[in-house]
């Protein structure tokens, strides 16, 4: 898969690297991509750096969203006619202390961050995923052949269910479908499976011990 990282930090940059790795065309972005040099070299053949503005009009298969909550309202405002209708990974928090008043409105609203993002992102496909795990967890334990951690994830259609969990299973961790977005709120800061780096079985008790719906 040809695949867009925005924001190619803590989070968007392990998991290029990981996805180059498993041979998938990974484009890094950065509003100054001059300075991904070295995470490319590190990436391999398969990536390359460019511009937010260029990574968008690439063309690619499924955008990972990796920046701060408070980007998100610009980032999909401007770039709305090149993603489209694509698949949208979103891996974002919201977090009053960083991203200000905007995620305190989230927190508290009364549907879930994976439903904030696919209402700015109104005309694409959004998946939640890579949100609950630590940056390290996702950096030293990916590849595994056994003991897998398993990554939760919520998507909104057919199409970005399918991606999701072809990506979290070529990077070699485990999947665990949650539901629909409106199911992800388990998945959001605070929650029961935030956090937490689980087996697969572990993973699924935690959340059919928890589930209301
Ligand atoms: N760290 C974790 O353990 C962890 C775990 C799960 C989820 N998350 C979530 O994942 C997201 C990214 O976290 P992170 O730790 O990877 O952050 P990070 O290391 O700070 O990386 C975020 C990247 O986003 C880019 N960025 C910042 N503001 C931007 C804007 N206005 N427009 C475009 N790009 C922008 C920055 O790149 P440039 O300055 O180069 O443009 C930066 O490298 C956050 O929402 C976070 O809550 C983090």
């Amino acid at each position: 898969m040809k695949i867009g990282i925005i924001g190619s930090g803590n989070i968007g940059g392990n998991l290029g690297k990981h996805w180059a790795k498993a041979g998938h065309s990974v484009m890094f972005s950065s509003r100054h991509p001059e300075e991904l040099k070295n995470l490319v070299e590190e990436s391999g053949k398969n990536a390359e750096a460019l511009s937010v503005k260029d990574t968008f009009e690439a063309n690619a298969d499924v955008y990972l969203l990796a920046v701060p909550f408070k980007a998100i309202d610009k980032i999909s405002e401007l770039y709305a006619g090149e993603y489209a209708n694509k698949v949208i990974i979103d891996a974002t928090n919201p977090y009053p202390g960083r991203d200000g008043e905007m995620a305190l409105k989230v927190r508290s609203a009364n549907h879930n961050a994976s439903e904030y993002t696919a209402m700015k992102f109104a005309t694409a496909k959004t998946a939640k995923a890579f949100n609950t795990i630590h940056a390290e967890h996702l950096q030293d334990r990916a590849f595994r052949n056994v003991d897998k951690l398993a990554i939760p994830y919520a998507a909104q259609d057919k199409e970005s269910k399918a991606v999701v969990e072809q990506l979290i299973k070529d990077i070699g961790f485990d999947s665990l479908y949650i539901g629909n977005l409106s199911d992800s709120r388990i998945m959001d800061p605070d929650q029961v499976i935030y956090g937490k780096s689980l087996l697969r079985k572990e993973l699924k008790e935690l959340v059919d011990t928890t589930k209301t719906y």
